[in-house]
């Protein structure tokens, strides 16, 4: 061989492996965006847009499955845009953009929704949960949730979905829809992979260290948010709750101060052991407050854009028209191949 035609293969190689993956999320825009979402996805969502190709998106159709007033949806999606882009989400490298901006997301919902069986779906954990919760409104789109978050998946060809182990669930009934489909239909759909983060994947309430960090937590001591100003978080961080003894080291029978150690060691990048070592001898006080002035100093700058991010909404209509043009674009390739399969009518090429 050559030694031009060994250059060549290490290229035609290169080439073929740099067809990156695609890595796809949602967030509902309920709230705000707390510690516990930030340490469980969206800082991985940051890290990831340099490895993948990145689509991230407001879930507000699934936000409708619960009642909202009409304005206060308006505005939570506005300002859930505004704390991802605060986040460090960053739109030249990830595709951004309103669910409900994409017409692509509820077709596909459709037609795999007469591909999903009612059994399937009224099984689902959260479908049961939310259904107990809102008894006075459990309607078609609450146990539709899961088939339009399939939709979301499979929509892009999506081979990576980083989501928080409460739904794993979903993402395996997305994997059974796609693997149904490809079976009765040929193949069609990747059939994703889940991404549930090991390290620091479950940040827990401050309040009650055995319970998951929420921001439906009636108590607000429990969570502190990415927008949340500083006073208030170190109120909070003083306020936590920590175990008998006085010993700072993560261990099963210390779930508060194990707790706080993860955060440290998230917020500052220390590994647990090196947060450990730093605090050895010292007091809970001495330690609650280290953790709190780590949070806040990361979270400083992060309110600091959002309050600009939000005060530019022609910015951010900018950045969203762009990127529900770019999803509608790669979508429509997978949808129309969708409604050839199942047997639609097309006039296209
Ligand atoms: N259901 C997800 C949650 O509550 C949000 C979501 C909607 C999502 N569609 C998705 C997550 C698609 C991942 C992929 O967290």
């Amino acid at each position: 061989m050559t030694e031009k035609g060994v250059y060549m293969t290490e290229i035609n190689d290169k080439v073929q492996n740099e067809r990156k993956k695609v890595v796809l999320s949602g967030i509902q825009p309920t709230g705000t965006i707390t510690l516990g979402n930030y340490v469980g996805a969206v800082s991985n969502w940051g890290k990831m847009q340099d490895d993948y190709d990145s689509l991230f998106f407001i879930a507000d159709l699934h936000a409708l499955t619960v009642r909202r007033e009409p304005a206060e949806l308006r505005q939570m999606c506005m300002s859930f845009f505004a704390q991802l882009l605060a986040c460090g989400i960053d739109p030249e490298k990830s595709v951004l953009y309103f669910q409900s901006h994409v017409p692509a997301h509820s077709e596909l919902a459709w037609i795999l929704n007469c591909n999903t069986y009612v059994g399937e779906a009224s099984r689902m954990t959260q479908f049961k949960d939310k259904s107990a919760k809102h008894a006075d409104n459990i309607n078609m789109g609450l146990m539709d949730y899961p088939v339009l978050m399939a939709a979301d998946i499979l929509l892009f060809r999506s081979d990576l979905v980083p989501v928080g182990i409460d739904q794993k669930q979903h993402l395996e009934l997305a994997r059974d829809i796609a693997i149904r489909f490809n079976n009765r239909y040929g193949d069609t759909f990747v059939v994703p992979e889940g991404y549930i983060p090991k390290t620091g994947a479950k940040v827990c309430s401050l309040q009650d260290p055995t319970a998951k960090m929420s921001k439906s937590d009636p108590d607000p001591n429990g969570w502190v948010s990415v927008i949340e100003d500083e006073s208030s978080i170190m109120k909070k961080f003083k306020r936590a709750v920590t175990d008998s003894g006085n010993e700072i080291v993560a261990r099963e029978d210390k779930p508060g101060i194990t707790n706080l150690l993860v955060i440290y060691s998230v917020m500052t990048g220390k590994t647990v052991e090196e947060a450990e070592r730093e605090f050895a001898g010292c007091g809970y006080g001495t330690f609650k407050t280290a953790v709190g002035e780590a949070v806040a100093a990361k979270f400083k700058p992060i309110r600091e854009e959002y309050a600009r991010y939000l005060a530019d909404k022609a910015y951010i209509a900018e950045v969203a028209k762009a990127g529900a043009e770019k999803a509608a674009r790669i979508a429509a390739r997978t949808l129309a191949k969708v409604k050839r399969k199942v047997g639609l009518v097309s006039f296209d090429k």
